[in-house]
């Protein structure tokens, strides 16, 4: 039965105390400025970063403590990718919830569930500001979602607090200052410089992940053991970071033309990906976008302490 099914839904809530979660009544915030949107365009985006980010994001939840028969929080889960690879790592035993304020989100991630050979993962729209689990949590955990927060930082007290002692707060952010072309590659900076201009229009932080020190640390939490990765190209071998970053643009078009940042026809959407990798590879340039930056932290666990 799918996991999208309500009464299947309410079902395995009851038979499985351990993972009841319950929604908070209060009307979720909406999130009014969220850049991205959640078009066709943009989900496509989310499913290919999802497959080249992913070897990075699983080596943090791993690092961070994040195993078999735990119970796991996904903030702003989205297409629901990093909760899958939570549910992969806590097994049959654990329980990874998903939560996410759009409800377009939440129904692409439960039919992704359902379609899963996972059976220990759930998704609910949800604000991080507001959710409340019903029983305490191993570890809240997210991929570019505190970069949207407008108070990351209390949010992350918030949610540390439905955190049983020893619990982890794991995050995959990032970090837009660092991108660059050499030698430049005109299209490729000016991509970069579009995008970081929209998302700084949408409010949303393209320095989320060298900032992940300080809102650990504004929001009363040891400090993290932080790594950052950059995703690179080189000359004609850039093709995944070249369609990243087509992606990026094609998803954010119609809202960089709403604000005339493009003329209409500065961007084929046909032709771009190939457009951008010519470039590249014609003048053998290193391109760099964002970098991904990733940071838990533990809770002191005061049994391990007294004992
Ligand atoms: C860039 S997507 C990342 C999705 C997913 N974590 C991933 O890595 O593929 C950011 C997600 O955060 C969600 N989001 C943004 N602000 C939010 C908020 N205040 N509360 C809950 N979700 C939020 C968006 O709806 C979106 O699905």
């Amino acid at each position: 039965m799918p996991l999208t099914d309500l009464s299947w839904h309410r079902l395995f809530l009851i038979s499985r105390p351990a993972l009841r979660f319950r929604t908070c009544a209060r009307r979720l915030r909406v999130v009014a400025k969220y850049v991205f949107g959640h078009s066709d365009a943009e989900h496509r985006r989310l499913e290919f970063q999802a497959q080249l980010v992913a070897p990075i994001t699983r080596q943090l939840l791993v690092d961070a403590g994040i195993q078999e028969g735990m119970h796991v929080l996904d903030i702003g889960t989205g297409r629901g990718d990093v909760a899958l690879i939570a549910a992969d790592i806590v097994g049959d035993t654990g329980s990874v919830v998903g939560i996410d304020s759009a409800p377009t989100a939440i129904t692409v991630a439960r039919e992704r569930g359902a379609a899963s050979s996972h059976r220990n993962v759930w998704f609910e729209e949800g604000d991080p500001a507001t959710f409340e689990p019903v029983s305490p949590l191993d570890a809240v955990i997210g991929r570019y979602v505190l970069q949207f927060l407008a108070d990351s930082a209390s949010v992350l007290r918030r949610l540390s607090r439905l955190l049983r002692p020893g619990g982890a707060l794991a995050f995959h952010e990032i970090d837009w200052t660092w991108h660059r072309s050499h030698p430049p590659v005109p299209i490729w900076d000016r991509c970069c410089t579009l995008v970081t201009e929209m998302l700084a229009f949408g409010d949303a932080d393209i320095a989320s992940g060298s900032r992940i020190p300080l809102i650990f640390a504004e929001a009363g939490l040891p400090a993290p053991s932080i790594a950052m990765t950059t995703i690179v190209g080189g000359g004609a071998n850039s093709h995944d970071v070249v369609e990243r970053m087509a992606n990026l643009v094609l998803s954010l078009l119609p809202k960089m033309q709403d604000r005339g940042l493009v003329a209409p026809d500065e961007f084929d959407p046909e032709t771009l990906v190939q457009q951008i990798a010519d470039e590249v590879a014609a003048s053998a340039s290193f391109v760099a976008a964002g970098s991904e930056v990733t940071a838990y932290t533990r809770l002191p666990d005061h049994a391990a302490e007294t004992s």
